[in-house]
């Protein structure tokens, strides 16, 4: 049975127009935690609070930490809506077996995300390209010094009204292609959303930003194949063939990634999963055959991408404008979540 600790001092919702990504959060969180012999339990919608968890925990030492991020949408009609929310409790029990932890089943997942959106429903935006970004997270949270997988989680979910995660919104942004550092290498956990890829993505991601480039595009670890943005999966569009990297263990598979793949076969547009490398799309540019690129992801929706750069070259791309195909992939997705359009696939939840 779950818990609920109502929050009778709610916040001053932010204008959709201060939003940005990630800065403000709603008024209740979800909290569950599992013990070793009890299992998962306490499971609770509380007011937004600080977590108490002890300094010896397993997240902060040894990295055990996963998230995850979805969305929750006001539709045309005022319906409101969860976009794919069983794709994220599956990939989070994925990267939870990966990092050796224990995952929540996912009826209980399931049941907080919506009960938490229910109780924080005013929070959901009813601006186009705003939404409410759920970050659904797993910690471990036993005290022991020892290395090895804690005995002891919490699993979170927290509630942020969101607009555009770029500062660019949805116009043409520029990314360095990384050629020192690299993101995730095979057999690690590039395919997991634990926190530490984005540590290791954290100083690239830096230096492109004092270079003007928004971020950098990872390629694998002999620097020679494509790999994805870090905070988003990306798309090839070339004259004859649409081509994202094939999922190869160090690659996150994206949610809007998988949407976009069953789009283009809808749309019967000739798309492949398969190695990409650099040298591929460098001479299918100076050949004029390189049309777009764009990227995929929850935060990120489809973002064009009008400039790939590094020390050797210079891409621009489609003019440095958005692409007929990123603007319709962009308006058949977002006429989904909204609700403008019909969900054949069944990918929003009603609650
Ligand atoms: C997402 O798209 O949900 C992400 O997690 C990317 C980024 C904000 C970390």
């Amino acid at each position: 049975m779950l818990k609920i600790e109502k929050n009778n001092q709610p916040k001053v919702k932010p204008p959709v127009k201060e939003l940005g990504f990630g800065k403000y959060f709603s008024d209740h969180m979800f909290q569950a935690t599992f013990t070793l012999g009890e299992g998962w339990h306490s499971a609770k919608i509380t007011p937004y609070q600080a977590l108490q968890i002890e300094p010896g925990a397993s997240a902060l030492h040894y990295g055990q930490a996963l998230f995850e991020g979805m969305k929750a949408f006001r539709q045309t009609n005022g319906d409101c809506v969860l976009f794919r929310p069983e794709f994220n409790c599956r990939r989070l029990a994925d990267g939870a077996e990966r990092l050796c932890m224990v995952a929540p089943p996912q009826e209980l997942m399931l049941e907080g995300i919506r009960e938490l959106v229910k109780i924080d429903r005013d929070w959901i935006p009813s601006s186009r390209g705003a939404s409410l970004y759920l970050r659904p997270t797993l910690i471990g949270t036993e005290s022991f010094l020892g290395v090895r997988p804690a005995e002891e989680y919490l699993f979170f979910v927290i509630c942020s009204p969101v607009a555009s995660y770029y500062a660019e919104g949805t116009a043409p942004i520029k990314i360095w292609v990384e050629e020192t550092y690299i993101r995730a290498a095979p057999g690690g956990l590039g395919a997991t959303k634990a926190g530490a890829n984005y540590a290791a993505s954290l100083k690239a991601a830096y230096q492109a930003k004092q270079r003007g480039y928004a971020q950098v595009l990872w390629q694998d670890v002999g620097h020679e194949y494509v790999e994805e943005v870090g905070t988003m999966n990306v798309f090839f569009v070339f004259e004859n063939e649409v081509v994202t990297p094939k999922l190869d263990g160090s690659i996150l598979p994206g949610g809007v990634r998988d949407s976009v793949l069953t789009l283009l076969k809808k749309f019967n547009i000739p798309v492949n999963e398969r190695k990409l490398s650099m040298k591929e799309v460098c001479s299918a540019y100076e050949t004029g055959k390189l049309k777009e690129v764009f990227g995929t992801g929850t935060a990120a929706v489809i973002s064009p991408v009008g400039e790939l750069s590094s020390p050797h070259y210079k891409m621009v791309i489609n003019e440095g404008k958005t692409g007929p195909l990123a603007q319709r992939l962009y308006d058949a997705i977002t006429g989904i979540q909204y609700g403008d359009q019909p969900d054949t696939f069944g990918w929003n939840h009603k609650f």
